[in-house]
């Protein structure tokens, strides 16, 4: 017998946190897709979903251009949960009554729940309290008539409403973000009590539902797909591989700027465990040429994203009939590098390979996109991969060009490596390694005055970047023990020629990034 598998539909109104709604569902065991809100109803029937999740979003509903949402789609007949402007929508569909606000309030918010709701089972009683996440405009003046009101706020009469017969639920809170008490429980109401859903998804059905999707997208075509020694194409490679076998070609291009060892490792380990279709390029010197003189952090970028492109192209139109480029783009690097929905600037261009679809005209397969990084971790563990690749770091594409300051010079990117080892290898032995997001060395482009021995030195200072973060999104320094830092500092002025300073970041993202270029 199936098992039956649950199916949440997010319609995304805008939100910055409507793939954390998603990823909430996922870590509920429920399997979810966002589409955008303006989707038919006959497009969603098809999607067959057993709940429904309005996301919020940035506009107001009394705006002229607001998004809005099909009157049938109410009418499919499963369970709703409206979140933020997804209420305020619905309590305007449904008859209520909506006030446009002057400021946004934004922040903490003390919810009182008023009545008994299966919302809140498990989370809070009539008379309590809650701390919850508010981010809006508009306020829900009145709700609909036949709605309860099971929860409010100092400033919002309405902070939850529900009509339990049509099955519309609504919060004007975010329970999907971190600083919300109990906002887990409260998602996973509406999921198990509510919309009555079965817990069956898992990391394993992600693997297998991905498996038939690109098998079904690809047919008998090729596929090409660029590793970099990281996770994330390290998961794709191997997932494809899984999936198609002999259709996909991998191409690891070296460009000179990885950290000691880390292309090897990777590309050995695949050899040895897998039947893949790879080539090894060494292209160390067509990147260390034509990045001579560059100082500019995002020219770096260019340059290095083109050169990777070319190369990259010329390897992969040695292979015919390819249809396909995979990448393993995740969720992050889609909302820090594409401002598609308007204000959220580019930050840095992480897009490595971008231009290269179109240029070879190539479909593109991203099976990580909607994943965080500690999700496609779990994807790794499932696949069986080792842990020196599950727990590694994350690294940018540009490499070691974005970690050593300025121009760039063989003997610096040496140097940087050696130091970036001794980093590494104290990380590792002190156990920090695991408990920490990224940690890595940076060469600064001056010089300063030391003293060895009776000598007087002048050299270059390296920078100690350390950072605990969930998801690079937001990140802080990580309090290293003193011991560690000074057996690392000792350790990299002592063996590493040319180094006779060492500093430590002590800046959190944001206002400053992880990487310094
Ligand atoms: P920032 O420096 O933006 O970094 O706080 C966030 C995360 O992204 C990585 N990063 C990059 N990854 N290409 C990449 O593939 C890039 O150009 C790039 N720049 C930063 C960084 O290491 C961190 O994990």
């Amino acid at each position: 017998m199936t098992q039956k598998q649950d199916k949440v539909v997010i319609l995304d109104f805008g939100s910055q946190y409507t793939q954390l709604i998603a990823r909430r569902v996922r870590e509920a065991g429920v399997y979810s897709e966002i589409h955008p809100c303006g989707i038919s109803p006959d497009r969603l029937e098809d999607l067959a979903p057993t709940a429904l999740i309005l996301s919020g979003g940035p506009a107001s509903v009394s705006d002229t251009n607001s998004p809005g949402l099909d009157e049938g789609i109410l009418s499919l007949g499963c369970p709703v949960l409206g979140i933020c402007y997804g209420m305020q929508l619905l309590a305007r569909m449904c008859g209520g009554r909506v006030q446009p606000s002057e400021s946004r309030e934004y922040g903490r918010a003390n919810l009182e729940v008023l009545q008994e709701s299966p919302l809140f089972k498990g989370v809070a009683a009539p008379g309590d309290g809650l701390k919850v996440w508010m981010s809006h405009g508009d306020t829900v003046l009145e709700a609909p008539e036949g709605f309860a009101v099971p929860a409010c706020t100092d400033q919002v009469e309405v902070a939850a409403m529900a009509h339990s017969e049509q099955g519309v639920y609504c919060l004007q809170f975010h329970p999907e973000v971190s600083h919300t008490e109990g906002g887990d429980r409260i998602l996973r109401n509406f999921l198990f009590e509510i919309a009555g859903l079965e817990p069956t998804w898992s990391m394993a059905s992600f693997i297998d539902s991905q498996i038939r999707k690109v098998r079904e997208q690809v047919g008998s075509s090729k596929v090409v797909c660029g590793l970099s020694g990281g996770i994330d194409s390290t998961v794709v490679a191997v997932l494809l591989h899984q999936a198609l076998g002999e259709q996909l070609h991998c191409i690891f291009v070296d460009n000179g700027l990885l950290r000691a060892d880390e292309g090897e490792e990777v590309v050995r380990y695949l050899r040895r465990h897998f039947d893949l279709n790879l080539r090894y390029v060494q292209a160390q010197e067509d990147f260390l040429t034509r990045l001579e003189g560059v100082a500019d952090p995002e020219e770096k970028r260019r340059i290095v994203g083109n050169t990777f492109i070319e190369i990259f192209e010329r390897e992969a139109r040695s292979i015919s009939d390819v249809r396909y480029l995979a990448q393993g783009t995740l969720y992050p690097d889609v909302i820090e590098s594409v401002s598609s929905k308007g204000p959220s600037a580019v930050i840095k261009s992480h897009h490595n390979v971008g231009g290269l679809p179109e240029r070879m005209d190539l479909e593109l397969i991203e099976p990580l996109r909607e994943l965080f990084k500690d999700e496609v971790r779990k994807v790794a563990l499932e696949l069986g991969l080792p842990d020196f690749l599950v727990w590694r770091h994350p690294f940018p594409g540009p490499g070691l060009a974005i970690r050593m300051i300025g121009e760039l010079d063989s003997q610096g990117l040496d140097i940087l490596r050696q130091a970036d080892r001794i980093v590494h290898n104290e990380l590792m032995a002190s156990g920090w390694y695991f408990k920490i997001w990224q940690g890595f060395a940076v060469l600064l482009p001056m010089k300063t005055v030391g003293v060895m021995g009776d000598e007087r030195t002048y050299e270059h200072v390296v920078a100690l970047r350390v950072v605990e973060s969930t998801d690079a999104m937001t990140a802080d320094w990580a309090k290293l023990p003193d011991e560690l830092l000074s057996k690392i500092s000792n350790r990299i002025i002592n063996e590493v020629r040319g180094v006779n300073r060492v500093v430590l970041d002590i800046s959190s993202k944001p206002p400053s990034t992880i990487e310094w270029e």
